[in-house]
């Protein structure tokens, strides 16, 4: 008899913050111990050997330390979960400055096509929606395939987490984890019903070529 293994999928994690207490870095950590079976989800940690982006360097810059390795890391995942503060009404420079690098055409095409999910925590009371909403329009516009909902705003994250660094209320703990359920369900439609669908391949893409490829 054989048994049916479901897929595993490869999610990259990253946080927009780069502090050591971090807030959206707690609940990606909570993610990653509630996360279903079927998900397997690391934290990436070396956001701040990101370079600013500076065009006169790209070229340099692209295949080699830090920007290599995260657009490596990207391009082997399934799926990019990403956790932002909000920073002024939007997110932090380092989360828009690694995906301006992600953005760059090299010998990969680290974001297009790449499903991902976002998230969010900040002490103040809206919980990062214009923060989510911004890096949702700057995913758009590098052809991912960013999951529409559910969405998770973890406003007042002072007291949102208890010492374990689980979230308080119970509520939220299962918005969480519907998330990555559904997230888990977005991997799998990305990879077969979305991708031809969605895709025109007469279009002007990256996207499009690459589902004319397949
Ligand atoms: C903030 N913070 C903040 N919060 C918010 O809800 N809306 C905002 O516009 C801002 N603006 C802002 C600007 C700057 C420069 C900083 C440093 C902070 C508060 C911020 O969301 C809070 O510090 C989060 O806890 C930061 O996330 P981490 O580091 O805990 O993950």
């Amino acid at each position: 008899m054989t048994t049916h293994h479901p897929p595993r999928h490869r999610i990259l994690a990253l946080s927009g913050s780069l502090r050591r207490d971090s807030h959206n870095r707690r609940l990606l950590e909570a993610a990653i111990r509630h996360a279903p079976g079927n998900l397997q989800i690391t934290l990436y940690d070396d956001l701040a050997d990101v370079p600013i982006f500076n065009e006169d360097r790209e070229a340099a810059q692209l295949r080699q330390g830090g920007v290599r390795r995260l657009r490596e890391a990207v391009v082997n995942a399934d799926g990019l979960l990403i956790a932002t503060p909000e920073y002024n009404q939007s997110m932090p420079g380092v989360l828009k400055n690694a995906i301006d690098w992600l953005s760059r055409p090299g010998p990969d095409d680290p974001l297009t096509g790449k499903p991902a999910a976002i998230m969010g925590a900040s002490t103040g009371r809206w919980g990062t929606r214009l923060a989510q909403a911004a890096l949702r329009q700057t995913l758009a516009a590098t052809e991912s395939l960013v999951m529409p909902a559910p969405m998770l705003f973890v406003r007042d994250a002072e007291q949102a987490f208890d010492n374990a660094g689980e979230l308080r209320d119970p509520a939220m703990r299962e918005s969480l984890h519907e998330l990555l359920l559904a997230f888990s369900l977005w991997i799998e439609r990305a990879g077969t019903t979305a991708v031809r669908s969605m895709s025109n391949p007469h279009a002007n893409s990256s996207f499009a070529r690459l589902a004319s490829n397949q």
